[in-house]
């Protein structure tokens, strides 16, 4: 064993803080490793910290975080009880998308809270999300019309798991069909966590 778990997470959330691997580094306030429970079922991973999560170091506090905070509370998970990261740890300047090379040089962190947690069900919030993890998985994303909903056995990170895929609460924050669409989502996602969708493979589509 190296080392207990909680002391090969924090060594992991260190070396996040003292992270220099790529341009990200230069203009966040500060990195945002992510948060949870580390004996967490369920493992979301949204795309990169905004503004508010850059000036607190925790993911998911703005806007989007509340509305992923009510969709928990909806299917009766709290924050506390799931993990909650990015695929990559610092804030991209204005929000703009992270680049194939960050999410690069910032990967290894992300299988490495994987591995720690070994989570039974990977959460993919939005298309950068989904495609990571889906190529990690060594599956073809194939969009997120298709994607969303579906869940799919895979080994991610040496972990055998369920991906199960979703669009991004930011985007369902001023489109109230896609906000329906996400709840669908979330409710397909409890259905899974209650083990009425084990045993088969994807949810029937896809
Ligand atoms: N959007 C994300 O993808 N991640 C956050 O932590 C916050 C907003
Ligand atoms: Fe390091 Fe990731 Fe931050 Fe880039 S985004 S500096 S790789 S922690």
């Amino acid at each position: 064993m190296r080392g207990s778990k909680l002391e090969r997470y924090e060594k992991l959330v260190e070396q996040i803080r003292r992270c220099t691997k790529c341009r990200l580094h230069a203009t966040r306030k500060n990195p945002v490793p992510g948060e949870g429970s580390l004996e967490a079922e369920v493992m979301f991973v949204g795309e990169a910290p905004g503004r508010r999560e850059d000036e607190l170091g925790r993911p998911f506090v703005g806007m989007a975080g509340n509305l992923l905070t009510a969709l928990l509370r909806e299917i009766g998970l709290s924050r506390e009880e799931v993990y909650i990261t990015n695929i990559v740890k610092c804030r991209p300047p204005g929000n703009r998308d992270p680049r194939d090379d960050e999410i690069a040089a910032c990967l290894p962190y992300l299988i490495e809270q994987i591995k720690i947690i070994g989570p039974k069900i990977l959460v993919t919030l939005g298309r950068h999300a989904g495609r990571t993890i889906y190529g990690l998985a060594g599956l073809k994303w194939p969009g997120m019309s298709k994607a969303h909903g579906a869940a799919v056995r895979a080994t991610v990170a040496g972990v055998s798991l369920t991906i199960f895929s979703t669009y991004h609460p930011a985007a369902a924050l001023y489109n109230k069909g896609l906000r329906t669409v996400l709840q669908e989502d979330f409710r397909r996602l409890k259905s899974l966590l209650s083990g009425e969708g084990r045993g088969r493979t994807l949810f029937d589509y896809f």
